[in-house]
């Protein structure tokens, strides 16, 4: 969460750091700041709270000249959403500007500390510590390179940060368990939470490890500060353009990115045989297989989950990132840990993947984002091919995720053929789904003013109204709950009383019969079904089509998102913002 930029060239900072800023909105935004050096070189920190367009019509952001510069969008922690938590912080001094991203968990005592030395603070979080930790360091070490180490050291937590430096124009960009990317262009460099905000200008990057530590001037020297030497990092091409970060015309990056969902699915099931295979046959060995992941990337390990064992006669238990520690003791040398991430940076799915690990479990992974740690922490792994997802609400990543799960369960049972031609059957479906979108959203406006909200599914169907229930909370703000058709009776028959909605998934399989039962017990007590199927059966009261395919219940997925983008419109909400949220969410 928080996104960090830095730049540093021969142009104007402010505007290409407001343009990469607004990028990163999506990391949080709470509140947001500028520093940059002007003309006589001295700091110069602009901020404010709400989102970036809001806070730059107050301050002007553009009216800092400097060619040098770092911002931030923040996802409040430690700290309310206020003026003087907005980043960036300065040294008493005011020799040293600094953005942070991540949570050091002891500034308490640090902070402490550093009263007692006499530093002077002007906010309440945990960021502000950094800035005069390196301050006071610097007193010692008379040197940066020394005060950054000793301060790592001292340092616990999460920090990765951008420090500016009044005397030496220099951005030194430090990582600490949250990522940074630096951006190398013609003359200029980035450093950034998030490659996608400096696409526009270079494809080329670097990825920073822990305690790395890159210096930006006219040349970008890097130092591996645990070893305590420079090193010479590869430079990477990143194959996403500037282009697939925009709206391309849509509204929201929501809508574009569900439109997106036919053409991406058919990228997700392209992978390389070669390590397709090897995954395959890295689970058929394994004694023990878990998934885990967080939000709707653990809806996808849950229906990945039931075609294992449908398909395979596998059980590879569902993990969810936040309770890892839960059953870590399953974990051993035998044992995978599948870790499923859009962005491959959430810290509970990491968390686990260290414990996993140290357990001797080996990991393999399925992430969207390249070079992201998830990635490069795991044996194996396979990307989602969905290219940047930038609104909060995850769709396409998500689509991708079950496709290429549910390929891998047909590839495990030596069914990869077959499993491909279903799957292409729902990627034509998924075309035909965005035909009625206008249908979804006169729909929606059906349960528009409801305070509650069922979905009821079984089988696949019910991870998957799971995921329109979260969806629905998510961006449209009302409180949606889905549950296995047959759990009903055993309580939530008790809300239903007459004008409660439901909205059913009823596919075309072994689950039909039994949610037309469950129906009937809704519709006994005055509920409204709006009923998502191949036929449409009387006891609906709304219908929602779908083709009789054989995984019908992945074709599901797209309806319910868009059923949620609408809600969240006709409510007036912005669904790539959704309030208190953030996409990458790298606190635990
Ligand atoms: O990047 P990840 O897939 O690991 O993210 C996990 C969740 O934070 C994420 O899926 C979240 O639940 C989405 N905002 C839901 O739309």
């Amino acid at each position: 969460m928080c996104g960090i930029i830095g730049y540093t060239g021969k142009q104007k900072a402010s505007p290409i750091l407001l343009a990469s800023l607004k990028r990163l909105e999506y990391r949080g935004y709470d509140s947001c700041g500028m520093a940059s050096l002007n003309g006589n070189n001295i700091i110069v920190v602009r901020k404010g709270t709400g989102r970036i367009e809001r806070v730059n019509a107050k301050v002007d952001f553009l009216s800092l000249t400097g060619k040098v510069g770092i911002a931030h969008t923040r996802w409040a922690t430690h700290g309310n959403v206020t003026m003087e938590n907005a980043h960036p912080f300065t040294s008493c001094d005011g020799e040293y500007a600094l953005v942070h991203n991540g949570i050091l968990e002891n500034y308490v005592e640090l902070k402490r500390q550093l009263v007692e030395k006499g530093h002077h603070f002007t906010s309440t979080t945990d960021t502000e510590v950094l800035v005069h930790l390196i301050e006071e360091n610097m007193k010692q070490a008379k040197d940066i390179i020394k005060a950054i180490k000793e301060t790592s050291e001292q340092a616990k937590g999460a920090f990765t940060f951008l420090l500016l430096s009044k005397k030496s124009g220099d951005i030194y960009c430090f990582r600490k368990d949250s990522p940074l990317i630096i951006g190398v262009g013609e003359n200029e460099f980035f450093a950034s939470s998030d490659m996608t905000s400096f696409l526009e200008y270079t494809n080329k990057a670097i990825i920073l490890e822990n305690y790395e530590l890159a210096i930006l001037n006219d040349e970008c020297t890097i130092y591996d500060l645990a070893a305590g030497k420079e090193i010479k990092k590869e430079i990477s091409t990143i194959d996403w353009t500037a282009e697939q970060a925009t709206k391309d015309g849509y509204p929201h990056f929501m809508l574009k990115e569900i439109f997106e969902e036919a053409e991406v699915s058919k990228q997700a099931l392209d992978q390389d045989p070669a390590k397709l295979a090897e995954l395959v046959t890295l689970l058929t060995q394994a004694k023990n297989v878990y998934f885990l992941g967080s939000g709707t990337s653990y809806r996808a390990c849950l229906i990945a989950s039931i075609y294992f064992a449908k398909l395979c006669h596998r059980n590879f238990m569902p993990i969810l990132g936040s309770e890892f520690k839960t059953y870590q003791n399953l974990f051993d040398n035998e044992t995978v840990l599948f870790a499923i991430s859009q962005s491959g940076e959430t810290a509970d799915v990491l968390e686990g993947i260290k414990i996993a690990k140290s357990k001797g479990a080996k990991v393999v992974s399925l992430v969207n984002v390249m070079g992201s740690t998830i990635m490069r922490e795991s044996e194996q792994f396979l990307t989602l091919n969905a290219g940047p997802e930038i609104a909060v609400a995850s769709t396409k990543a998500f689509t991708s995720q079950v496709l290429i799960l549910v390929m891998l369960a047909y590839a495990l049972n030596n069914q990869l053929a077959e499993g491909k031609e279903h799957l292409n059957e729902v990627i034509f479906q998924f075309e035909i789904i965005m035909k009625q979108s206008d249908f979804i959203k006169e729909l929606s406006k059906e349960v528009l003013n409801k305070q509650n909200l069922f979905l009821i599914g079984r089988g696949v169907a019910f991870p998957v109204a799971m995921e329109g229930e979260l969806k629905i909370k998510e961006i449209a703000y009302i409180h949606a709950d889905a549950l296995a058709g047959g759990e009903l009776k055993h309580h939530t028959l008790a809300l239903i009383e007459p004008g409660v909605s439901c909205i059913a998934l009823v596919p075309n399989d072994e689950t039909k019969d039994d949610m037309i039962n469950n129906i009937m017990q809704i519709k006994a007590r005055g509920g409204i079904i709006i009923g998502i199927s191949s036929e449409k059966l009387d006891i609906f009261d709304h219908y929602i089509p779908l083709a009789k395919v054989a995984l019908e219940p992945i074709v599901i997925i797209p309806i319910l998102q868009l059923i949620a983008y609408h809600l969240s419109i006709l409510r007036g909400n912005d669904p790539d913002f959704p309030r208190n949220l953030a996409k990458s969410v790298t606190v635990l």
